[in-house]
Formats: C-alpha cells, sequence, structure tokens
C-alpha cells in the first residue's frame, strides 16, 4: 500500500522545460488518471514516479520516504506500457514469470503467484500459449500479470489500451477498473482518453504544458472546471464556448447577451467578469434542448447537420449571429438541414469565463 506525494516536481530535458512544478498527493489506494493532451508530459511524470526518469528538481515521496534517488526496482511500482513488451519466444507463464525469475523467486512461491495472477485475469487456459497465439487484449493482459506477480505497491499504466480496437478497449478498461477493486493498490493510469479518465478515476490530474490545470474527482471537474481547457477537455461532445457581452454584474450573477442569445443572467462562481466588457459562456450539449416549433428560446439557430445515434441526437447549428455551437438531445430527433430551431438551457447550469473563448483552428 502506498501514498505518493510529489512536491514541486521539476524536469528539464536540456533547456526544455518538460515537467514545470507538480503538487499532487496520491492517496493509498486511490485510482489516479494523468489526462491532457499529446507532449503534456503525461508520460514523463509517470516515468519520473518510476525511477526511468531523473527527477531535476523537487520531491517525490513514497510512504513518506523521499525516493527521487531510489532506484526503479526498489520503489515497489510495477509499470505497464501501452507496446505490451512481452517476449515472444517464451509461453505465457514464462512471460508473467518473468520478473520473478530473474530475481530467482523460489519455484513453488513463482508458480503460485504465476496462478494467482492468472486467475485474477481469467487466463489461466492461456498459460501455455505463445504471445503470437494471442488477442492484442490477451497481450495486454499478459503485461498485466507480469506486474502482478511482483507484488507491488503502486501499478503505472501509460496509455495501455491504446493499441486496442474501440470494442476491446472498453473491455479492458472494465477490467482494469475491476483489477483494482480487487487489488485496491494505488494504481496511477496515463491516457489522453476523457472516456478512461472519467470512468477509471477516482481522482483526475488534468495536465497542459507540464503543469497541473485541476485535479479532482471525475465529476467535480466535470460540473467545475476551473477553466476553459478543463472545460472543453472533459466531456463528450466538447463543450460549446460562445464570446458575449456582459451587461450587469450583481453579487454572483452576470446578465449577458450575443447576437444569437437572449439577455440572460448566469452565475460567476466568484471569477473575475467585469460589467460591459466580453466573456465566454460554456454550455454543454448535453444541456440545450430545442424549443417547440412557433415557440422562442435563449439561443436563435439554423441546423447544419444531424447524427442519429439512437440513443442520442447529436446538432451541428449555425446560430444566428454565425457562431457554431452542438446540441446533443437526450431522445432520436430528426430535423432538415437549414431548418431554424430555438434552443433552451438552464443557466444555473452553465458557466462564463474571464478569458477568450479557445481558437478552433489551434491543437
Ligand atoms: N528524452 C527526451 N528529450 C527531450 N524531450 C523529451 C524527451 N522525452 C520527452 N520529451 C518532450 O517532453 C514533452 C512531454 O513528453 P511526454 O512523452 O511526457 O508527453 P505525453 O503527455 O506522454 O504525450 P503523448 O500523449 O503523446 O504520449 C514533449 O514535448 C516531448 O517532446
Ligand atoms: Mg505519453
Amino acid at each position: 500500500m502506498a501514498r505518493i506525494v510529489l512536491k514541486n516536481l521539476r524536469k528539464s530535458f536540456g533547456s526544455v522545460d518538460v515537467i514545470k512544478g507538480v503538487d499532487l498527493a496520491i492517496e493509498d489506494g486511490e485510482f489516479t488518471v494523468f489526462v491532457g493532451p499529446s507532449g503534456c508530459g503525461k508520460s514523463t511524470l509517470l516515468r519520473m514516479i518510476a525511477g526511468l526518469e531523473d527527477i531535476s528538481s523537487g520531491s517525490l515521496e513514497i510512504d513518506g520516504t523521499v525516493v527521487n534517488e531510489v532506484q526503479p526496482k526498489d520503489r515497489g511500482v510495477a509499470m505497464v506500457f501501452q507496446t505490451y513488451a512481452i517476449f515472444p519466444h517464451m509461453t505465457v507463464r514464462e512471460n508473467v514469470a518473468f520478473g520473478l525469475t530473474i530475481a530467482k523467486t523460489p519455484k513453488a512461491e513463482k508458480e503460485a503467484k504465476v496462478a494467482e495472477a492468472a486467475r485474477i485475469l481469467q487466463m489461466e487456459h492461456l498459460l501455455d500459449r505463445r504471445p503470437s497465439q494471442l488477442s492484442g487484449g490477451q497481450r495486454q493482459r499478459v503485461a498485466i500479470g507480469r506486474a502482478i506477480v511482483r507484488d507491488p505497491k503502486v501499478f503505472l499504466f501509460d496509455e495501455p489500451l491504446s493499441n486496442l480496437d474501440a470494442a476491446l478497449r472498453m473491455n479492458m478498461r472494465m477490467e482494469i477498473g475491476k483489477l483494482h477493486q480487487q487489488l485496491s493498490a494505488t494504481m496511477i493510469y496515463v491516457t489522453h482518453d476523457q472516456v478512461e479518465a472519467m470512468t477509471l478515476a477516482d481522482k483526475i490530474v488534468v495536465l497542459k504544458d507540464g503543469q497541473v490545470m485541476q485535479i479532482g474527482t471525475p465529476m467535480e471537474l466535470y460540473h467545475e472546471p476551473v477553466n476553459i481547457f478543463v472545460a472543453g477537455f472533459l466531456g463528450a461532445p466538447s463543450m460549446n464556448f460562445l464570446t458575449v457581452d456582459v451587461g450587469e454584474v450583481s453579487g454572483d450573477s452576470a446578465t449577458v447577451r450575443a447576437g444569437a442569445l437572449e439577455p440572460i443572467a448566469v452565475p460567476t462562481r466568484g471569477r473575475d467578469i467585469r460589467a460591459g466588457g466580453t466573456a465566454t459562456l460554456g454550455v454543454r450539449p448535453q444541456y440545450l434542448g430545442p424549443v417547440d416549433a412557433g415557440q422562442t428560446g435563449m439561443l436563435h439557430g439554423k441546423v447544419d447537420l444531424t447524427e442519429r445515434l439512437g440513443s442520442e441526437t447529436v446538432v451541428e447549428m449555425t446560430l444566428r449571429d454565425g457562431a457554431k455551437l452542438i446540441a446533443a438531445f437526450a431522445e432520436d430527433r430528426i430535423f432538415t438541414p437549414g431548418q431554424g430551431v430555438d434552443l433552451n438551457f438552464d443557466p444555473a447550469r452553465a458557466h462564463l469565463f474571464a478569458e477568450a473563448p479557445p481558437d478552433p483552428t489551434a491543437h
């Protein structure tokens, strides 16, 4: 069992700062997910915890001991990579046992641990096969098995499912969730898939350019994002962002409007929203609802494209002032391209940011 504390952790490759001061506490048994766009430093941060990457400055503690200089094998961590790194010439049994064989673990103990890992991962029937006789998901299970037999205090996963197809990904995602429930070990999981982050995590750490944007439970981040980056990163389709003019600001509420938006009062959530200026209004697609034909709503637009998914209808719209918007309705709806549609939403569920909206062409 392990509690992990990062204090002002930094990493530079030459003159390039990649991790720019990360403070984080991961509780014993917690499932923590590092999420963020490609190149933001997720793998580097995980590798620093594993001991595979030097720490430039700051401290890394596992169970109250600073381990900056401790060898990877002595940290009590086991890492599972995106590429499974299993040996093609060995059987599944030999692959899973590999670390124990190297450590000269007694035969009976080794066999018992391999059997236990195989039971947990439901791959007893695969133990005598070679990797070439396995599916992608089964290979990844072998790699996880190899980590389990080492009985680590901390499991580190670096995008372990990104080589799998969509159906298998979902299946393995659930298996990893179950594994965490069974082992109740501390786990850190890197992904840029926000669905994996939302579904697996006790705690999500959103990273951008080597810095922490926000730390919280999935629902805290979903409902109370601290900035536009976090708001846009979690949730699918992404939150809509509209530039609005700010009218009166009083107490915890601001009146905003735009060319296609009737004046509405939106909570400011303590943000620095100034009367007479502009701000960005964020509304999740799922919170938008169509108004009955002939009625007027808060937002005025017309339909560009409809995607009927069965359980949900995703509608791309252009608003009267030219802004683009995506709405997701919880029922099957049919719209024709060009059809005028008004929308309503609960202003209490909207977010107001002082920042400018993100550049849709930037990535
Ligand atoms: N050995 C290295 N030397 C120099 N720069 C590096 C090195 N390793 C990583 N970087 C840089 O550090 C930054 C963070 O890389 P990292 O691999 O941690 O990103 P990531 O968030 O895991 O991205 P991805 O989602 O693509 O895996 C990137 O800009 C990368 O180019
Ligand atoms: Mg990476």
